[in-house]
């Protein structure tokens, strides 16, 4: 299946490494690459050595580069939001379950991070885990209960409150209350017909049409079996790698487990 790519499934069969110098990546390799993504949901590449203006020439071969509503980008480099965790701070943005900007109501369909400083390897782990497979493990009675379900996704919801910082010194001045969508909570992959649960446990606030208690009682269900153990890689950083993931397969959760250290990524969603 992949010719241009050398390419490693990661434990639980979640994510990928993949072993190429992304700079020198020709359209074949990109394409590869994207087929990884439906397949695996994140992809990691160790040991680039990529500049500002480099990521954003790569970042455009995946996609038109998404506006962040709460943040302002770099610069010179608007695309780029940083995302860091200062070493006096406590809070680490965007920690807790999640995918990126579910509030929008077209939300970028991939997010690239890469990392600039990190604290030591195996501290401030991406976990990722993998919906196809958390779709798949529900009971048969359930996948047909919540095929056409909606739920409401809002910027205010409980992650909200991780981003303060940065808001604080970069925020764009949106009241997170003002911005939410709805959205199908079961999706299907157009190009290899796989179905993933869409539900981002930091942002989703109800079930559309359901009764509160019941909307309550089934998302905290669905939220415990998302992030299931089996279902789940850690990614451990070190600087200069490019992790890349399909927010409609991909919950992930930024391990805080450090402080006194900067870590500093450089984010680019793509549409
Ligand atoms: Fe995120």
């Amino acid at each position: 299946m992949f010719k241009s790519i050398k390419i490693q499934p990661c434990k639980n069969n979640v994510g990928a490494i993949i072993d190429t110098d992304i700079q020198s990546a020709d359209p074949e390799c990109i394409n590869e690459i994207k087929i990884a993504l439906d397949e695996f949901g994140v992809v990691f590449f160790r040991k680039q050595n990529l500049d500002s203006s480099a990521y954003v020439s790569f970042a455009k071969q995946f996609g038109t580069p998404a506006d962040y509503p709460m943040l302002e980008g770099l610069n010179k480099f608007p695309e780029i939001t940083v995302v860091e965790k200062k070493p006096e701070e406590q809070i680490m943005f965007g920690e807790g379950w999640h995918t990126d900007s579910t509030y929008t109501p077209e939300p970028p369909q991939y997010t690239m991070l890469y990392s600039i400083k990190t604290p030591p390897k195996g501290k401030g782990n991406t976990l990722f885990a993998s919906q196809y497979e958390s779709y798949q493990k529900l009971p048969g009675e359930l996948k047909e209960k919540i095929q056409s379900l909606k739920a409401v996704f809002s910027a205010d919801g409980p992650i909200s409150k991780t981003r303060n910082n940065r808001v604080a010194e970069k925020g764009t001045g949106i009241d997170p209350k003002s911005m939410s969508a709805i959205h199908s909570i079961v999706k299907t992959n157009a190009n290899n017909k796989k179905k993933s649960l869409y539900l981002s446990p930091g942002h989703v606030t109800e079930i559309v049409g359901m009764d509160k208690e019941e909307s309550k009682k089934l998302l905290k269900y669905l939220f415990e079996h998302q992030s299931k153990p089996e279902f789940v890689y850690g990614f451990e950083w070190e600087p200069n790698c490019l992790a890349i993931w399909s927010n409609h397969v991909m919950l992930h959760n930024p391990v805080n487990d450090f402080t006194g250290i900067h870590r500093v990524m450089h984010r680019i969603t793509i549409q």
